[in-house]
């Protein structure tokens, strides 16, 4: 649908790009042309999907954490060395855990903000400091979730990606002079890997209360990953893109979960 050269001769870092969202929107970077870096902390992950995208077009690994200044420093220097520019980064890295917000102990708290919060501003800080304020030219896609009615269920990962929601608004504004432009994608139930996390009860019967009846594809998320870090939305900065089947319009698809406050206070 895209032109089969839209991406020829850019470079892109996919976080999270060893599998679910992450692989698809790689997939179809590498389908229009594009180098792409695909990014995580596991390295097997990582050259599992290699085999899968390699095949497609200029693909690459980097063992990274998000959540570690260093780490990233490093994978900038990598980028440097192999490629000489950065062109586009997809924040996609990301994780969390179901649970009630009163069962949330300190150290889960701290872990999902750690990597869904501070992991997208570290990666953001590092490589627009590395790549984009030089070039004078840069685009950042931050992958969030659904979070117009908070997220019931995940406390943390709510807090965590309103978080990134409003980064992406500051920055849009602060960076907007260097020509970096950022927007997230608010993705709602997608059918991937990353449902693998939640219990299967939780799932079930799931479609009927979407309004469109049916859970996303990982590559409709790609498809928007793409005109967003394209030319044909140059002119859009600071906003954020739901694609949900009208899921956070209308209708409750999970129950609020049941937990037992007494366990934790
Ligand atoms: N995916 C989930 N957590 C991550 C982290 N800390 N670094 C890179 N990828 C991740």
């Amino acid at each position: 649908m895209y032109q089969p050269n839209l991406f020829a001769g850019k470079v892109v870092l996919v976080s999270g790009g060893g599998s679910g969202i992450g692989k698809a929107i790689a997939k179809q970077y590498l389908q229009l042309g594009a180098t792409v870096y695909i990014a995580s902390r596991k390295l097997e992950k990582l050259e599992n999907a290699l085999k899968e995208l390699s095949p497609i077009g200029d693909c690459r690994v980097l063992e990274l954490n998000i959540r570690d200044v260093e780490s990233i420093q490093v994978a900038a220097k990598q980028i440097k060395e192999q490629s000489g520019r950065l062109d586009i980064l997809v924040n996609n890295a990301g994780g969390q855990f179901p649970s009630a917000a009163v069962l949330i102990a300190p150290k889960g708290w701290n872990a999902v903000i750690e990597t869904n919060l501070t992991g997208t501003w570290l990666m953001s800080q590092t490589f627009a400091m590395e790549f984009f304020m030089p070039q004078k030219d840069g685009i950042i896609v931050n992958i969030i979730a659904n979070i117009v009615r908070g997220f019931p269920g995940m406390a943390h990962t709510g807090a965590a990606r309103a978080g990134v929601e409003n980064l992406t608004k500051t920055l849009a504004v602060e960076w907007a002079p260097y020509h970096i432009r950022i927007n997230a994608i608010a993705p709602g139930i997608i059918l991937s890997t990353g449902l693998d996390q939640y219990p299967p009860e939780l799932l079930k019967g799931i479609e009927a209360k979407i309004p469109m009846k049916r859970l996303g594809g990982t590559e409709e998320v790609g498809h928007l990953a793409l005109f967003l870090s394209s030319p044909l939305s140059n002119y859009i900065t600071g906003q954020t893109m739901y694609i949900d089947g009208g899921q956070s319009l209308w209708g409750d698809v999970w129950e609020i979960p049941d937990f037992e406050p007494k366990d934790r206070i």
